[in-house]
């Protein structure tokens, strides 16, 4: 048993409510590798940004839940080093059993999602009620994250093909009940590069999709009904379309890919919602850069040649999300 203060890890309660107050979020970048991991604690370190690292299950599956745990306690001394100390959350995504969160939380996460989102609703407030009374008697306070309504897409071990919004009248309901210490909602974002059919988007001039907008009149509804509770986005992606058209230029193929655009996500910064969710535009800014060195190199073979560059642009791009999208910059 680990518990995450030993590893000099947070949980997300202060966190979320100067969020809140402070009118920004707070990013939350998946990883499952060394190079994702080093990329998120020198962009945020530099950019003086809290930050929760977030681990799928299938994260877990790809490389090895001690590893995982090793390297959260690694970036917290790495973080020293660089010379700030910021607030990091481990946090398990999309948790979809009872046990899968009891063994996080014993080896060392200060914050589970239980994602119950897909059942029917006295199921999902039974479920996330049990993780919820676990987590919060853990001796180090434990925080969990539930989720209201179903977001569509297709990410790691969790897809759905059709969304539900969240609907305002069960939050009061569902909040009470479970004691939840944050709420994931579901107002137009998706999982994955290709966040909505392209009959539902329009083009631009260049034949750009542009993606329907996001509920805000929803989001608002919800945030009437539980004033200052933390909210959170999942599938918010922006999928920069430079990446897009890299990828396609050193032979990928990527087709109707789109996101959520990055003004929709900072006026939800501004509001209640207090974490982001940001996973596949990591996925496309590595993938950009491996596979413009790969063609433009074909001599190369050190992976650190290949990797290297690609933390780089990784950095590069979480930095502009923290400082010009998210605004958790100068936030540690
Ligand atoms: P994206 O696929 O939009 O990056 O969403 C990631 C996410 O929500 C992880 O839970």
């Amino acid at each position: 048993m680990t518990s995450y203060t030993e590893l000099g890890l947070v949980n997300t309660k202060k966190l979320f409510e100067k969020a809140v107050s402070g009118g920004y979020a707070i990013p939350a970048y998946n990883f499952n590798n060394m190079e994702q991991i080093q990329a998120i604690i020198q962009a945020c370190v530099e950019t003086k940004s809290p930050v929760i690292l977030q681990v799928s299950s299938g994260a877990r599956k790809y490389a090895n839940q001690h590893i995982l745990k090793n390297m959260a306690k690694g970036v917290v001394e790495y973080a020293h080093e660089l010379g700030y100390d910021i607030p990091i959350v481990l946090h398990l995504d999309h948790g979809d059993s009872f046990e899968l969160c009891k063994d996080c939380i014993e080896t060392g996460f200060s914050s589970v999602m239980i994602d119950g989102s897909h059942l029917p609703y006295d199921e999902n407030v039974a479920l996330t009620r049990k993780v919820v009374d676990f987590a919060h008697s853990q001796k180090d306070y434990v925080t969990v994250e539930g989720e209201l309504g179903v977001l569509a897409g297709v990410e790691d071990d969790v897809s759905a093909e059709h969304s539900h919004y969240t609907q305002p009248e069960e939050v009061i309901d569902f909040v009470g009940k479970t004691k939840v210490d944050s709420l994931a909602i579901s107002i137009g974002t998706s999982h994955g590069r290709a966040k909505f059919k392209p009959e539902q988007c329009t083009r631009d001039a260049n034949g750009i999709l542009i993606p329907p907008p996001l509920r805000f009149d929803i989001l608002e509804e919800i945030e009437k009904k539980i004033p200052g509770f933390p909210i959170v986005l999942h599938g918010s992606s922006s999928v920069p379309i430079e990446y897009v058209h890299m990828i396609e230029k050193y032979g990928g193929k990527l087709t109707d890919s789109v996101g959520i655009p990055e003004e929709q996500l900072r006026k939800a910064a501004k509001s209640a919602v207090c974490k982001i969710n940001i996973d596949s535009d990591g996925r496309l800014a590595m993938t950009a850069i491996v596979r413009k060195i790969l063609v433009e190199k074909p001599e190369e073979f050190d992976p650190r040649k290949i990797l290297g560059p690609a933390r780089d642009e990784l950095k590069k791009l979480y930095m502009h999300k923290n400082q010009n999208v998210l605004g958790s910059a100068g936030r540690a």
